[in-house]
């Protein structure tokens, strides 16, 4: 993705390339769904939520389109890339275990017996791919587990969410610490791909990428946060524009919170 210079592409328009400005009559964001209210609501500091079933590309348009909005708000847009690529990371492995959740459900294993959950990681292992994804998404949803990604913002800074309604079983947790721990380790993606040389399958990766991608851009990785409650599971991405931002872990995690919202919904 590039990082367009929206103004003068913009002026010398002349039924070329969209623009990545997400404001222009001709951005590339042209036909994404609610995109004027969407841009009125950020316009307005409004919260955006989405509901979501799956990664299908309309909702990685449509995320796209929010992130690309929010950081010319705050003219921030040279993060486009590194917020998109972390949110579709954290938003894939949503989907994902929502539709783990159902594959165990669907065999009659338990999450909870050891071997139980051997058997079952195997199971899916053999098998992941498109077809499987499809299928259990679809299983997902059928049972109304959803996704919901919230963005919050002002001046200071972005906050984004991903939930998914299943909970966090302790071998997925254990995973996640092992992943952030090992993504702190690192200095920069450079050394971490230096380190895992042909072994790198890019299965295990996106996390430790993610924190690797916002250490590139300055940000605090420890502002990456996975975690559980009320039955779901939870990641957060927390961006500082100024000096002035107070992280959720701060000293006023409730400031955020009961902000008005718009909400899009997908199938
Ligand atoms: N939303 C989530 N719910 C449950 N487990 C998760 C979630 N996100 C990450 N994990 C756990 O963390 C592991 C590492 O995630 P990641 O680094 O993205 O690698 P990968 O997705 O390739 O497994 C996952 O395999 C999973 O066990
Ligand atoms: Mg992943």
């Amino acid at each position: 993705m590039t990082e367009a210079n929206s103004d003068s592409r913009d002026s010398k328009q002349g039924g070329g390339a969209a623009s990545d400005d997400p404001t222009s009559p001709n951005s590339k964001y042209a036909d994404v769904q609610d995109r004027e209210s969407l841009m009125d609501g950020i316009q307005a500091g409004r919260r955006v939520v989405f509901m979501a079933y799956t990664l299908s590309t309309i909702v990685e348009r449509q995320l796209d389109f929010v992130i690309a909005v929010l950081l010319k708000k705050y003219g921030r847009t040279e993060l486009q890339t590194t917020i998109y690529s972390c949110l579709k990371e954290i938003v894939i492995n949503a989907t994902k275990a929502n539709a783990k959740h159902v594959f165990f459900e669907e065999h009659k294993l338990n999450v909870a017996v050891p071997d139980e959950y051997q058997k079952g990681m195997k199971m899916i292992k053999e098998q992941l791919g498109e077809a499987w994804i499809e299928k259990y998404g679809s299983l997902a949803k059928a049972k109304g587990l959803r996704v919901s990604i919230e963005f919050d913002h002002e001046a200071d800074g972005l906050r984004i969410w991903v939930f998914n309604d299943t909970e966090l079983i302790p071998t997925d947790e254990s995973r996640i610490r092992e992943k952030l721990a090992e993504g702190m380790n690192y200095e920069d993606l450079l050394s971490f791909y230096m380190q895992m040389g042909d072994q790198a399958e890019g299965e295990g990766m996106g996390l430790v990428m993610n924190l690797l991608l916002l250490k590139g851009e300055n940000i605090n990785p420890a502002l990456f946060r996975v975690g559980f409650a009320d039955g779901k599971t939870m990641a957060r991405i927390e961006i500082p524009f100024t000096d002035e931002f107070v992280s959720i872990r701060g000293d006023n995690p409730e400031g955020f919170r009961d902000r008005a919202s718009i909400r899009v919904e997908f199938e």
